[in-house]
């Protein structure tokens, strides 16, 4: 095989983007060989915009089940990642799930259990975020240990401005039935990822959700979460799509250092000594800890959506490393439901939690769940949807 023929299930606002990115660049190892939408406008659009050799297929049964693509790209509505992921793998078909790697853990627990059947084909997940050279060097600062232990994680998220029209524009959005949660589903979704690969998992959250406070939405558009890590170490995650301009800063203070991304840099202060020994040891009541800037240096890639793509190509025909294992994609997700389900039930939720109450408090609220009439489905271009730190 030289290249990869990807078939790519959902041609909406992602799925076409995933199109033309892949169109745009002629050296990536994947090559468009399919794509599927129930939807008729845009199978349209892909008669229109798609070179002839394309297949377009209406159904998903019949683009995984062919033998015209070696894998599969699941680009639609977040409940139906999973198990379109086990039916692509179950055709001995790679694929790469869009975010989050579904609504609720039980269900991408099944999608795991699936992959552990084939370890001959690849299953990975589009966290784009994680290509950005700044978090990847954040990482690396934070897990390489050379700072000490980590003290405190504060990400404030609030520049994920989403209008009514955006919830207006399909009818699967922020309905606890057609999507499963809000902004901590849909935006968030690379954040918390980005937050449990560096920092790791909190084992306990108090999360404060306010459903519907912004937009005339059923699911929560406004977040502010506590987190306590297994060493201590606390935090804040707060988000929303009602604010503009917002704020995207992103913050880890560990023992010999505070590291810092905001508006796509990163910025490393250093001090001399610990935190901890001035703390205990020093014999001045308002003692100063010399330090001093860090310049990190980093390679500046943001590859993105291509990068996640071009390693899933090169981990089919190579054996290279993913950006994000399918796997991992379980982690996030486990804390965007802990979150939830704190709210829901108001208290604190321990990580791991209760995976058969997450799912029913869910039910409870999909069973309630107002059915959205009138819709004027709108696909919407989602280049530069992604957040100030796309660019
Ligand atoms: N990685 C990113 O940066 C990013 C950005 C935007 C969206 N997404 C993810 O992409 C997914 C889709 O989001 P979107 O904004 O493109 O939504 P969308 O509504 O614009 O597109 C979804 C498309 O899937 C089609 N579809 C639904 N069920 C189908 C089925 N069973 N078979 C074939 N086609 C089907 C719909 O007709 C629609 O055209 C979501 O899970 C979202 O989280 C990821």
């Amino acid at each position: 095989m030289s290249k990869v023929r990807l078939g790519i299930l959902g041609i909406g606002g992602m799925g076409s983007g995933h199109c033309r990115n892949l169109l745009a660049d002629p050296d990536c190892e994947l090559t468009l060989a399919a794509v599927c939408d129930i939807k008729e406008s845009r199978r349209q659009w892909a008669k229109e915009n798609l070179p002839e050799s394309v297949l377009i297929f209406d159904n998903a049964d019949d683009m995984i089940a062919s033998d015209a693509i070696d894998a599969v790209l699941v680009a639609v509505p977040h409940y139906d990642h999973p198990k379109y992921v086990i039916q692509a793998l179950q055709h001995g078909k790679h694929v790469m799930s869009e975010k989050p790697a579904g609504v609720y853990t039980k269900q991408v627990r099944e999608a795991i259990a699936e992959a552990e059947k084939h370890p001959d084909l690849v299953y990975g997940l589009m966290f784009n975020q994680r290509t950005n050279h700044v978090y990847r060097a954040m990482h690396d600062l934070v897990q390489g240990g050379q700072y000490g232990a980590m003290k405190r994680v504060n990400w404030i998220i609030t520049d994920w401005f989403r209008t009514q029209a955006y919830y207006n524009s399909g009818g699967w959005r922020a309905t606890w039935s057609g999507e499963g949660g809000g902004v901590l589903l849909n935006q968030c979704p690379h954040q918390l990822d980005l937050l449990q690969w560096i920092c790791g998992l909190p084992v306990k959250v108090d999360a404060h959700l306010s459903f519907g406070k912004w937009h005339d939405i059923e699911v929560e558009d406004d977040v502010t979460a506590f987190m306590e890590f297994e060493n201590g170490a606390t935090g804040v995650f707060v988000t929303t799509t009602g604010s503009y301009p917002g704020t995207n800063r992103f913050e880890v203070e560990l023992d010999r250092a505070k590291v810092v991304v905001e508006n796509n840099e990163l910025y490393v202060y250093e001090l001399d000594q610990p935190v901890s020994e001035v703390l205990a040891n020093s014999n001045q009541g308002f003692a100063r800890i010399p330090g001093h800037e860090v310049k990190v240096e980093t390679d500046g890639k943001n590859p993105q959506h291509m990068g996640v793509l071009a390693a899933f190509a090169a981990r089919i025909l190579r054996g290279e490393p993913l950006v994000a294992e399918g796997p991992e994609g379980i982690r996030g997700l486990t804390l965007s439901n802990a979150m939830h389900l704190s709210a829901w039930l108001g208290h604190a939720v321990e990580i791991p939690f209760d995976e058969d109450l997450y799912y029913d408090e869910l039910m409870k609220r999909v069973a309630t769940s107002r059915v959205k009439e009138n819709v004027a489905e709108v696909t919407f271009n989602t280049d530069g949807s992604y957040g100030s730190e796309k660019k």
